[in-house]
């Protein structure tokens, strides 16, 4: 049986035009985390499920039913990283998080899977560019990270784009307002779903997830969480809020964000984009301060978001990618190929910046160069951004001549030169 073999459900390939705008996002998140003195961190694609299970919560959709597990071969049950927090608490509080001076600054960029329903702008294998602070418990923090998040966000050209923060009560009050939720919901407990049930019972503040919508009308006129702030939240809330302002971050305020994982403490943000689909969350993050505690390190106060790269690249009308000038050596035949090959190792030499592409086909000029034209007319065909295009024909009289000609195929200007004037006659065509 021969089939046709698919990528799985939920994956997407990311081919070189795709993949070259991912690698200038990346880029970008080093350098603007980079100058805010994060440092990168790697954590492993899979986990033991236990992790995820203790930090993201039982309840929770995600460790509920979107975990990809498995057992390995000697029966432990492993889970692919649904997200990348759990896995960055658990490498801190490993090597020995209290000797780690603070605050600690990481970013990360990586695959996670969920096993969820795909439509556009969401998969089951999705990528994640992530930060994390911990350390610092004062609303200082969150501004620093929300600050910086705008700060990468604008240098994507994405400037349309605003917060929405909430705060999410902790210890006592959290369970005053979990008992709220519980009693406004209660009367309509028998109408509601298996799932939302023992939501209302054992997590009721994971009712806010729930999809269905006679539950989500039963929420209507719940509780808000701002209301249920002790003084010391409610001065972080305030506390932040005049931060953000002073910083210019723009955002709006909302009681209905509480997010679907179960390890955040106060803060909580989202930015979504009206570029996008149903799907339209890039971004959550918040704080959370018990999740180093509770996963057996000393109490430390953390904040972080996650960006979903994929609908991040969807929702960018901006091109990041460096434009850069290609070079199309177009040898005439396979007899010119070694002095074709030559010439262009010596042009990379002289102009690291470019592109060199040796056309190795021995199709004949007249075949490279008319490529070569299509390339400088739809410079979208190529992976990278094309600012412009120069031929470099090398034929016969080239190779016997030791003479190198040079086409410009934006200007149509032409002119043959011996090749020991590369240097000079390449010198400012960098751009
Ligand atoms: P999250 O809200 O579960 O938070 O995911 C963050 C972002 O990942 C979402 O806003 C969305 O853009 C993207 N995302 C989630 N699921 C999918 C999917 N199936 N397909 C495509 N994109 C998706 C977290 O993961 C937290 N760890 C964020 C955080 C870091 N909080 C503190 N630190």
């Amino acid at each position: 049986m021969t089939g046709k073999l698919k990528a799985p459900k939920g994956t997407h390939d990311l081919f070189p035009s795709d993949s070259e705008k991912f690698a200038a996002v990346e880029a970008t998140a080093r350098r603007v985390f980079g100058a805010h003195g994060y440092g990168e961190i790697r954590t492993p694609t899979f986990e033991s499920t236990e992790l995820f299970a203790r930090s993201v919560g039982e309840t929770t959709d995600i460790v509920h039913k979107e975990m990809y597990t498995f057992p390995d071969r000697k029966g432990r049950s492993l889970t692919l990283r649904p997200e990348n927090t759990a896995g960055v608490v658990r490498a801190l509080v490993e090597k020995g998080i209290q000797d780690i001076p603070k605050p600690i600054r990481l970013w990360y960029a990586g695959s996670q899977f969920r096993y969820e329903q795909p439509q556009a702008g969401r998969y089951r294998e999705f990528r994640q560019i992530g930060v994390e602070l911990l350390g610092v418990a004062s609303a200082a923090g969150d501004a620093e990270v929300l600050a910086m998040l705008f700060a990468f966000l604008g240098a994507l050209g994405l400037t349309d784009v605003a917060a929405t923060i909430n705060c999410i009560p902790r210890g006592d009050a959290r369970a005053a307002f979990s008992k709220a939720l519980q009693e406004h919901v209660r009367p309509h407990a028998d109408r509601l779903g298996a799932d939302d049930r023992k939501r209302l019972d054992e997590n009721p503040l994971r009712l806010f997830d729930s999809k269905d919508p006679e539950t989500r009308r039963f929420l209507e006129g719940a509780p808000a969480t701002l209301e249920f702030l002790d003084a010391a939240s409610r001065a972080h809330h305030e506390e932040l809020k005049n931060l953000l302002g002073k910083l210019g971050v723009r955002f709006t305020e909302s009681a209905g964000i509480v997010r679907g994982i179960d390890y955040y403490t106060l803060t909580v943000f989202e930015v979504t984009s009206d570029r996008l689909g149903a799907q339209n969350a890039i971004l959550g993050g918040g704080r959370y301060d018990d999740l180093v505690a509770e996963l057996g390190g000393p109490p430390t106060p953390a904040v972080g978001f996650a960006i979903g790269e994929d609908r991040l690249v969807d929702a960018m009308t901006a091109d990041v990618r460096e434009p850069r000038t290609l070079f199309a050596v177009i040898p005439d035949g396979p007899e010119d190929f070694p002095y074709a090959l030559g010439v262009a190792q010596e042009i990379r030499a002289l102009l690291p910046e470019v592109i060199v592409e040796s056309d190795l086909l021995g199709r004949g000029v007249g075949k490279g160069l008319s490529r070569a034209g299509q390339l400088a007319r739809e410079p979208g065909r190529h992976a990278h951004r094309i600012a412009r295009v120069q031929a470099v024909l090398l034929g016969s009289q080239e190779r016997e001549k030791e003479s190198v000609t040079l086409k410009d195929l934006t200007t149509g200007a032409q002119d043959t030169f011996p090749r020991r004037q590369l240097a000079e006659r390449l010198a400012g065509r960098e751009r």
